[in-house]
């Protein structure tokens, strides 16, 4: 029920019933003492709709406040609608004039009634959460709209990320291995972080501390060229590469990304109103081969290609800069997992390769540790630096700094390299035991592509059956396994399955490779 005046002025409620509404006009008009008569129904009305209990452990002032408000905010008292009198509505809810007085005198202070000295108090427009209007409500207005920015439907429509409910399962991809993590350790780095966490006189979101230990990592693990100032500290690779698209892209850009490749990529570029091609691969990766178009921004995965696991050899990385460099592109290298490397010493990043490309290098701490940690980073050129800083304040893409420099002591200790080298010797293992397992359940139904690290592998299938359904019938199994159709974004037949092998134990590969044999054979 809305109460409230009508447009000629006069006073009424209207009942919802079944998204109508019956509108019951009080004509008083013709009442003679019209002032006190509008007065006191108001206050019956009201005292309809107000339910007032001694016994609560609430007082009846602070019921009566909390009543009223919602009664205002829900829109059922209307806006500009007056209220009985004081004197009328404590005599309708039996209780003293000193209790309506100061409720009217708190939510006016508050901003939803408006007073004025001997009148009676008034709704205040723009009090009412509720945007109904006292009509009738057509069928058309009533169906759910999304009414967000372009951005945002962007978002909802791009199918990323794959949303798994419940505990995560075999061979669900892209997860370390945290019953692995010396949890008790990096606990000791939290406490002493926490303990010496003060007010810094540096404003900077991103700890010093960090930047320093990471920009000594990167430089001796990966090859990175940078000076600490340039990396800036984000929660995630996910909200680095967002951080990348909104600074770098305008609306209609073109920006080229591997196909098969990252969603979380696309759907960043694409939101942030990039036109997203997707590129096909050759054996080393991004095929750059004799394109027309001219992009504005090129995404790739040089370690491990994702999904394949490909490694871009130097040739292909010195050919993907110059070709950058000579259209004035720019290159978001995504380095997610690239610690885990099984075969050779890994092949430096692109971003240290020194030409005059730029290069906006992405990393995380949420495979080389745990997902939940929620820390990753990007690393800018130099004359970049104040712009990044400054978006990254705009959208608040920081990390707490105690934890910031929890993370510097545990890379400065050594810890973070020790969990990586012993993590990189079982995550071979367990690369090595999936695909025995996979071969001596699957046979020839799947091809492998055996990845040079990481912690995925993709296995592809034939025209035997379409990997979407033979998705939903593993999940259905207790065994994630993302369709490989899922990531591409150019036209191709090509079907297969994305297999996490990191986070699992010997039992659970062995138990879940004999289900996916049994659902692909
Ligand atoms: C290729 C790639 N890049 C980036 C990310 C995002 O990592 P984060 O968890 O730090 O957002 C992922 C996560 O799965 C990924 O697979």
């Amino acid at each position: 029920m809305v109460i409230g005046l009508d447009a000629s002025g006069n006073f009424g409620f209207w009942k919802h019933i079944d998204g109508y509404c019956l509108r019951h006009h009080l004509d008083l008009t013709k009442d003679p003492n019209l002032k006190k008569s509008q007065s006191q129904l108001m206050g019956d009305l009201l005292s309809g709709l107000i339910k007032l209990s001694p016994d609560s452990d609430e007082t009846l002032l602070r019921q009566l406040t909390q009543q009223l408000r919602s009664l205002i905010t829900s829109g059922r008292l209307a806006p500009a609608q007056r209220l009985p009198s004081s004197r009328d509505l404590a005599q309708s809810l039996s209780v003293g004039r000193n209790t309506v007085s100061f409720a009217i005198e708190q939510l006016a202070a508050e901003g939803y009634l408006t007073t004025s000295p001997g009148r009676r108090a008034v709704v205040s427009i723009g009090a009412s959460l509720d945007a109904r209007k006292p009509q009738r409500i057509k069928t058309d207005q009533r169906t759910v709209e999304l009414r967000v920015s372009p951005w945002a439907r962007s978002l909802h429509n791009a199918s990323w990320p794959p949303i798994y409910r419940g505990r995560p399962r075999a061979f669900q991809p892209g997860l370390a291995d945290e019953r692995e993590f010396p949890h008790d350790i990096w606990a000791r780095c939290l406490r002493r972080a926490a303990r010496s966490a003060r007010v810094r006189g540096d404003s900077s979101h991103n700890s010093a501390a960090l930047r320093k230990a990471l920009q000594q990592h990167l430089a001796e693990h990966r090859g990175v060229k940078a000076t600490p100032d340039q990396i800036m500290i984000v929660p995630s690779a996910q909200a680095g590469i967002a951080l990348i698209a909104k600074v770098m892209i305008g609306t209609g850009d073109l920006a080229w990304i591997e196909s098969p490749g990252y969603g979380g990529a696309f759907a960043a570029l694409q939101s942030a109103g990039a036109i997203v091609a997707g590129v096909p691969l050759d054996e080393f990766g991004m095929a750059l081969g004799e394109r027309k178009d001219i992009p504005r921004l090129i995404f790739v995965t040089p370690s491990h290609q994702y999904p394949t696991g490909r490694l871009m050899p130097a040739g292909r990385r010195l050919e993907l800069l110059r070709f950058a460099a000579s259209v004035g592109a720019s290159i978001v290298e995504d380095d997610y997992d690239s610690e885990f490397h099984y075969e050779a010493r890994p092949v430096s990043a692109l971003q240290g390769m020194g030409l005059s490309t730029t290069v906006l290098y992405v990393g995380t701490f949420s495979k080389s540790m745990f997902a939940d940690i929620r820390i990753g980073y990007i690393i800018v050129p130099e004359r970049l630096i104040e712009i990044f800083e400054l978006a990254q304040r705009h959208m608040g893409l920081s990390a707490a700094i105690p934890m910031q420099d929890a993370l510097a002591e545990f890379i400065r200790n050594g810890m973070y390299l020790a969990h990586v080298r012993k993590m990189t010797r079982l995550y071979k293992e367990r690369r090595d035991q999936l695909l025995k397992a996979l071969a001596s359940e699957t046979g020839d139904r799947l091809s492998i592509e055996i990845p040079a690290g990481g912690m995925q592998l993709l296995a592809r299938c034939g025209a035997f059956a379409r990997d979407d359904q033979l998705s939903a019938r593993l999940l259905e199994a207790g065994v994630v396994a993302r369709p490989l159709s899922s990531m591409v974004f150019h036209k191709t037949k090509a079907q297969g399955l994305f297999l996490g092998f990191a986070a699992w134990n010997d039992v659970e590969i062995e138990r879940a490779a004999r289900i996916l044999g049994r659902i692909v054979r």
